[in-house]
C-alpha cells in the first residue's frame, strides 16, 4: 500500500512538472491563437517540404534560402504527402471568411501543415522561423519543432517602416537587408523617402541632371554646428539606378512588402531645383543642400512647367513601382518664396485661392488628379490638411495625432506616424553615451505603448486608421551599422503594436520574448540597441531627507546583478554588488555595469551627481514646461543631475516661448552665494538661451530683493552659466529666465517661440 501511494505521488509529481516544462511559444508579434502539446517534429535532411498549391513556391523557395543559412541545407519539395516521412506542406488555402493575411499552423506527428491566404502563408513560414531559430539541436543541423497550434491575422493591415535615403544614402544591400528584417516582423509597408533637400536619389531618364547634379552636395554639415556653420570639406553622393530599384522592389515583393516611393513636393526640393533651376520661383542659382532644416526654396506653383516636369517624373515613378500609393510629401513647404513670386501670386488670384496655404491644396489637389488618373492614390503628410484636403488623400500625421484625428473625422484614410511615438530617430535612452541623435526621447516601453488609434476617435471613424509606420530621418544616422542601432528592438515593440490585437499585448510578456529573439539578431550580426535591457536608473527623493537624493539601479535581464562604484574606478565583478537604493550625499559619479555570469551585458551606466543647496528641496513653477519636454516632475530641477548636451536625458524643462520662474524654499534661512544653472545653446533646434537670468531672495515667501539680473550669456551648445554674488542670508530663492519669446528674422526658426531649456539649479 504503502509504496503504490509513493508512486502516485511520484506520477502526479511527473505530470506536474511535465506542464511546468511544457514548451511555450515565443513569438513576436504575438499571434491571437496559440496552444502548445509536448512532443516534436524533427526537421532534418530527411524532412520534406509539399507544394499543394503553384502558387507556394516562391514562399517555399524563400523558406528554403533561410533554412540553408540557419541549418545549411535546403529541404527537397515534392507535391503529394508522403505519410510515412516527416513533412512541412505549404497549402494556401483562402477561406472566404478569413480576414486577409491570416494563417495558420499545426505541428503533430510527424507534420508541420502551414496554411493562409498568400500572404498569410509567407507570415507563418515568418512565425515557423522564429520557432525553429529557438528549437536547434545543439549541433545547429536539425530543429526539433514543438507540437502546436496558431491562429493568426493583424489588427492593422498598413504596418509600415520608413527610411530616409536623402539626408544619407543607403546601398542597395542595406536596403535589402532593411527589407529582410521587416520582413521577419511582419512589416508589409516600405516608406522609401527618394527625394530631399540634400539629395535626390532616384534615377529619372527623361531628367539625368537630378542624378548628375542633385544627387551630389559639395559637403555635409558637422554635427549640429549650424551657427556658425561648419562643413565636413567632403564631397557626398549617392543615386540608385532603375535597374536597382527594379530589384529592389521585386525582392520586397517576395517578401510581402509593398514600397510607397516618395516624391516630396512642393517643399524639400532644393535637390531638383539645383538640377533644373527653372522649377523654383527666382530660378536660382541653387545649390544642394549641406545642412538639415527646412529651405525656403520649393517648387514654383505658379509654373506650368513645374507640374510637367513633375508628371513626367511620376510616369517614371508609376513604371517602377507597381503599389496603390504614391507619396507626394506635402510637409514642411515654407510660403516665403510663393509670396513673392508673381507667377505664384496670378496662380492664387486666378483661382480665386485664399492665400498661399490655398495655393498649397492647390498643388496637391492638381497632382492628385493626374496620380488618379493613372490609378494611383496620394499619400501626403499631414500639412495637405492645410487649406483643404486633396478629395482621395491618405493622410500621414506626424506633427502629432491631431492632424489623423482631423482628417479622420473628414472620413480620410489616415496612418498615424506621431514623432513623439514613431520617430526612429529620436533617442531611445537617457544615456550620455548614445551617439548624437536629432533629439526627442524615445524609449522601447514608449513605442511599444503605443496605439494607433487615438482616443478621441469614435468607432466610426476609427476605421479610417489603417495603421502606423515608424520614421527613420537619416540627418545623424550617416551608416548602416547606426541604422540598425536606432531602428532595434524598436521596430520589434512596433510591429507587435500593429499586429497583434490590442488585448494581446503585455509589456512584460513582451520582454520576455524580446530577450529570446535578441538571440537570433545576435546570430544575425545585427547591431541593435541594447539599452532597453541594460541598466536603468531611478532618480529620487531620499527618505533620509532633504539634501540628499537615491538611485535605484534596475534591469529587465533575469539572473543579472549589478556591480558599482562611487570613486570613478571602474566597475568590475568585485565592485560591490548592487542590492538597493543608493544614497546620494556628496558630489561624486556613480558607475555600474550589467554582468550576466561573468559577461557584461551592454553599455557601462554612468551618473554624476552635484550636490548643492537646494538639492532635494521643494521647487514651485509659475509657468509649465511644454509637454514634451518636462521630466514631470519639478524635483528633476534640484535632483543633483545637470542636463546633458544631447538633451536626451529626459533632465531638461522646455519652456516654449515661456519664460522660467522657479522658487526654492531651502527650508531654513541658509546663506548663500552663487547660483550655477544650465541652459541649451542650439538655433538649429530653435532653442535660445534666455534673454535676461534673474535671481531674488526672501526670507518670507512674500517679499522678494533682487540679487542681480543679468542679460549677456556666452557659451556652447550646452551654456553653462556661474554667478557669484556677495553672501546673503534667505530661505526662498526665485530665479527667473526670460525667454526670447518669438524668433527674430535672420535666425533659425524666426516667427515661431523660441524654446528655453533649463537643467539644473543649483544654488551654492
Ligand atoms: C517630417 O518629419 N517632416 C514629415
Ligand atoms: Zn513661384
Amino acid at each position: 500500500m504503502k509504496i503504490r501511494k509513493a508512486s502516485l505521488v511520484i506520477a502526479a509529481a511527473f505530470v506536474f512538472c511535465q506542464a511546468m516544462s511544457q514548451p511555450t511559444l515565443s513569438i513576436i508579434p504575438q499571434p491571437y491563437y496559440t496552444d502548445v502539446q509536448s512532443g516534436t517534429v524533427l526537421i532534418s535532411p530527411q524532412t520534406v517540404i509539399v507544394s499543394i498549391n503553384k502558387e507556394a513556391p516562391p514562399t517555399i523557395e524563400y523558406f528554403n534560402q533561410y533554412l540553408s543559412n540557419l541549418l545549411g541545407y535546403k529541404l527537397k519539395v515534392v507535391t503529394s504527402t508522403p505519410r510515412d516521412i516527416p513533412a512541412i506542406i505549404f497549402d494556401i488555402k483562402i477561406k472566404t471568411d478569413a480576414p486577409d493575411e491570416a494563417y495558420g499552423i499545426r505541428a503533430e506527428k510527424n507534420t508541420i501543415h502551414l496554411y493562409g491566404d498568400g500572404k498569410g502563408l509567407f507570415y507563418a513560414v515568418q512565425t515557423m522561423l522564429q520557432l525553429m531559430e529557438q528549437h536547434l539541436a545543439s549541433d545547429k543541423k536539425s530543429c526539433s519543432f514543438p507540437f502546436c497550434g496558431i491562429y493568426d491575422y493583424p489588427r492593422f493591415h498598413y504596418r509600415g517602416l520608413h527610411l530616409d535615403v536623402g539626408r544619407h544614402f543607403f546601398s542597395v544591400d542595406v536596403v535589402k537587408k532593411y527589407i529582410d528584417l521587416m520582413a521577419y516582423y511582419k512589416f508589409n509597408m516600405f516608406h522609401w523617402h527618394l527625394t530631399e533637400d540634400q539629395g535626390w536619389r532616384i534615377e529619372i531618364r527623361k531628367y539625368p541632371k537630378l542624378t548628375q547634379v542633385g544627387s551630389k552636395r559639395s559637403e555635409t554639415i558637422v554635427a549640429k554646428n549650424f551657427d556658425p556653420y561648419i562643413g565636413d570639406h567632403t564631397p557626398y553622393g549617392g543615386y540608385y539606378t532603375q535597374e536597382q530599384i527594379r530589384e529592389i522592389v521585386k525582392y520586397a515583393s517576395q517578401r510581402q512588402i509593398t514600397i510607397v516611393p516618395e516624391i516630396e513636393m512642393p517643399g524639400h526640393a532644393l535637390a531638383a531645383l539645383a538640377s533644373y533651376p527653372y522649377l523654383g520661383c527666382t530660378k536660382g542659382p541653387y545649390a544642394v543642400g549641406t545642412k538639415w532644416g527646412v529651405y525656403d526654396d520649393v517648387f514654383c506653383a505658379g509654373n506650368d512647367s513645374t507640374f510637367t516636369f513633375l508628371q513626367n517624373v511620376l510616369d517614371e515613378v508609376i513604371q517602377l513601382f507597381p503599389g496603390k500609393y504614391i507619396h507626394i510629401g506635402g510637409d514642411e513647404c515654407p510660403k516665403t518664396k510663393w509670396k513673392a513670386c508673381p507667377k505664384c501670386q496670378q496662380r492664387i488670384q486666378e483661382n480665386h485661392l485664399r492665400d498661399e496655404k490655398g495655393l498649397q491644396s492647390y498643388f496637391i489637389r492638381r497632382i492628385e488628379r493626374y496620380l488618379n488618373s493613372k490609378g494611383r492614390s496620394i499619400i501626403g503628410w499631414d500639412e495637405i490638411l492645410e487649406g483643404g484636403l486633396a478629395p482621395n488623400a491618405t493622410v500621414m500625421s506626424w506633427r502629432g495625432e491631431e492632424g489623423g484625428i482631423a482628417a479622420a473625422k473628414q472620413k480620410h484614410n489616415v496612418i498615424m506616424t506621431p514623432g513623439k511615438y514613431t520617430y526612429f530617430n529620436y533617442y531611445q535612452s537617457i544615456d550620455t553615451s548614445e551617439p548624437l541623435a536629432i533629439g526627442g526621447h524615445l524609449p522601447l516601453s514608449m513605442v511599444y505603448n503605443y496605439d494607433p488609434v487615438p482616443a478621441g476617435l469614435n468607432a466610426e471613424d476609427a476605421k479610417f486608421i489603417l495603421g502606423a509606420q515608424a520614421n527613420v530621418w537619416t540627418e545623424y544616422i550617416a551608416d548602416p551599422s547606426l541604422l540598425e542601432y536606432m531602428v532595434y528592438p524598436r521596430a520589434i515593440a512596433l510591429s507587435e503594436t500593429l499586429w497583434s490585437q490590442k488585448d494581446k499585448k503585455s509589456p512584460d510578456k513582451f520582454l520576455t520574448r524580446l530577450k529570446v529573439e535578441l538571440k537570433r539578431l545576435d546570430r544575425l550580426k545585427i547591431n541593435y540597441s541594447k539599452n532597453a535591457l541594460g541598466i536603468i536608473g531611478t532618480i529620487g527623493r531620499s527618505p533620509s531627507g532633504p539634501g540628499t537624493v537615491q538611485l535605484q539601479l534596475k534591469s529587465k535581464l533575469d539572473n543579472s546583478t549589478i556591480h558599482y562604484t562611487l570613486d570613478g574606478s571602474d566597475p568590475t565583478m568585485n565592485s560591490p554588488t548592487y542590492t538597493g537604493p543608493i544614497k546620494i550625499t556628496t558630489t561624486e559619479i556613480v558607475r555600474a555595469n550589467l554582468y550576466i555570469n561573468d559577461t557584461i551585458f551592454g553599455r557601462e551606466y554612468r551618473q554624476q551627481f552635484v550636490m548643492h543647496k537646494a538639492t532635494g528641496k521643494k521647487v514651485v513653477l509659475t509657468t509649465q514646461p511644454d509637454r514634451d519636454y518636462n521630466p514631470g516632475s519639478v524635483f528633476d530641477l534640484v535632483n543633483g543631475v545637470e542636463g546633458n548636451d544631447k538633451f536626451n536625458d529626459n533632465n531638461w524643462f522646455g519652456f516654449k516661448g515661456e519664460d522660467l520662474d522657479a522658487t526654492i524654499d531651502l527650508e531654513t534661512t541658509t546663506s548663500i552665494k552663487g547660483l550655477a544653472i544650465n541652459f541649451i545653446n542650439s538655433p538649429g533646434d530653435w532653442i535660445y538661451p534666455p534673454t535676461a537670468l534673474k535671481l531674488l531672495v526672501s526670507n518670507d515667501g512674500f517679499v522678494f530683493k533682487e540679487v542681480f539680473t543679468q542679460t549677456k550669456f556666452e557659451g556652447g551648445r550646452l551654456m553653462q552659466v556661474t554667478i557669484p554674488f556677495d553672501p546673503v542670508s534667505a530661505r526662498y530663492v526665485q530665479v527667473i529666465a526670460e525667454n526670447m519669446g518669438r524668433i527674430p528674422r535672420g535666425k533659425p526658426g524666426e516667427g515661431n517661440p523660441a524654446w528655453l531649456f533649463v537643467d539644473e539649479i543649483e544654488i551654492y
